[in-house]
């Protein structure tokens, strides 16, 4: 098989190095800056491949090409797969769509909140031959070690869940992709249970309100373990945002009985099924956190100015699990008439912190509603336009021509 990777951070690493190293398939690499296209060249040209290091062994593989030109990487590929933060999906799709071939399998690890209707907005005329997948989020803890050549894998989830368009792929392209990725995979019923199931957007932007809503402005001598560092205030407010979700999830059900969204599970829940082997103590939502291997020294996003460190509210940690994550979640909360306390206390002092507008009082309103993947941005403000906007139709006013 003819496989495409599209980025160039530590997903990307990873999954070029794994994906390479398999007898029998081709892996290419095609990274939307021109630069780090340079630097990933340079690095696999001297050290003859790209080494992931997993806890328990070393897999080495070299992409047979790295490039910043879409058309020596995408035409011919049987997947594509998106290893990207969710802000950067919409213009790797506008890139990749014109290379794309009739019956491609398009996806994103991890899919984040409404991949689908992305996908659907910008993979043109092709779009209704291709096979849309996401997962519910990477199956690593990953890092970079040396830029072009070696990635450490901290940790593996257990299991990850995949949903496609159609849906009725599912199966077929879990079964496919565990073959490539090494973990296990389940099929979903819908796109909505990774949008709602995305833990990211609860994880990110509550541990960094837990960590620094009171923050004034001091700086810090040394960044703060994110995880392991989670304090009680932090814990209470992942715990009401994830009851949030719950109550997301019974509403969705009562109103599609035919679909199954038992896997959005609590965060609880989640992080001991997909942490299994990893957690020493299992007992609470805060030890899990705490005695997480795969988080083991991970820091919270923060910028080094004269006098230490200080929390960067331009990280991914907000900026993507903000508009493509809770922003989502919310809006799916206000069609299924939820009430969501917690969620908005989090986004609205997320959104003061980002100088972004996307909730006003108790209602989605704001000018950066544009740039979210809402279902209200895509005109959607029923549950009966849900309905067809998870079967992958956008409402017709949004169609590309
Ligand atoms: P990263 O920060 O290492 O990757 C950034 C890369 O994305 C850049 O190097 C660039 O190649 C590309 N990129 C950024 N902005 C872009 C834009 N505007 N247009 C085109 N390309 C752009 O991210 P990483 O760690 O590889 O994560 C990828 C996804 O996986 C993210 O959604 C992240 O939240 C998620 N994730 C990552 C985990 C990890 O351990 N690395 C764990 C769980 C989830």
């Amino acid at each position: 098989m003819k496989i495409a990777i599209c980025g160039g951070g530590n997903a990307a690493h990873t999954l070029a190095g794994m994906i390479s190293a398999k007898p029998g398939h081709l892996a290419g690499v095609y990274l939307s800056f021109p630069d780090e296209a340079r630097r990933w060249q340079i690095g696999a040209a001297q050290n003859g491949g790209m080494v992931v290091h997993f806890p328990d062994r070393t897999i080495t593989g070299q992409p047979h090409t790295i490039s910043s030109d879409p058309a020596e990487v995408i035409p011919g590929s049987d997947i594509v797969l998106l290893a990207l933060p969710a802000f950067a999906h919409e213009q790797v799709l506008l890139k990749i769509s014109p290379y794309l071939r009739p019956g491609a399998w398009v996806g994103a690890l991890p899919a984040r909140g409404g991949f689908e209707w992305e996908s659907a907005l910008h993979l043109g005329q092709l779009y209704p031959s291709l096979t849309v997948f996401g997962l519910q989020t990477l199956p690593w803890a990953c890092r970079i070690e040396a830029y072009g050549h070696a990635v450490e894998v901290k940790g593996s989830k257990a299991v990850v869940e995949v949903a496609s368009l159609p849906k009725d792929k599912a199966p077929q392209v879990a079964a496919t992709l565990e073959n490539l990725l090494d973990v296990r995979l389940k099929p979903v019923s819908c796109f909505l249970c990774l949008t709602l199931a995305n833990t990211g957007q609860l994880l990110h932007p509550g541990l960094f309100y837990g960590l620094f809503r009171d923050w004034q402005g001091e700086a810090y001598r040394e960044a703060p373990l994110f995880y392991q560092g989670v304090n009680d205030d932090a814990v209470e407010i992942l715990e009401q945002m994830s009851g949030e979700v719950q109550a997301i999830r019974e509403n969705l059900s009562a109103a599609f009985p035919c679909m199954d969204f038992s896997p959005v599970r609590s965060l609880f829940d989640w992080i001991r099924l997909c942490y299994e082997g990893d957690i020493e103590d299992k007992s609470t939502l805060k030890s899990c956190l705490a005695t997480n291997r795969s988080y083991t020294g991970l820091t919270a996003p923060m910028k080094k100015n004269g006098f230490g460190y200080l929390p960067d509210f331009q990280s991914r940690y907000l900026t993507e699990d903000i508009p493509y994550g809770l922003i989502v979640t919310r809006g799916i909360a206000e069609l299924t008439g939820v009430e969501t306390p917690a969620i908005d206390r989090v986004i609205h002092w997320a959104q003061e912190r980002m100088d972004r507008k996307y909730i006003h009082g108790d209602r989605l309103w704001g000018d950066d509603l544009a740039a979210t993947r809402a279902p209200q941005r895509y005109g959607v403000t029923s549950l009966a336009q849900l309905e067809s906007l998870m079967a992958g139709e956008l409402p017709t006013n949004q169609l590309r021509s």
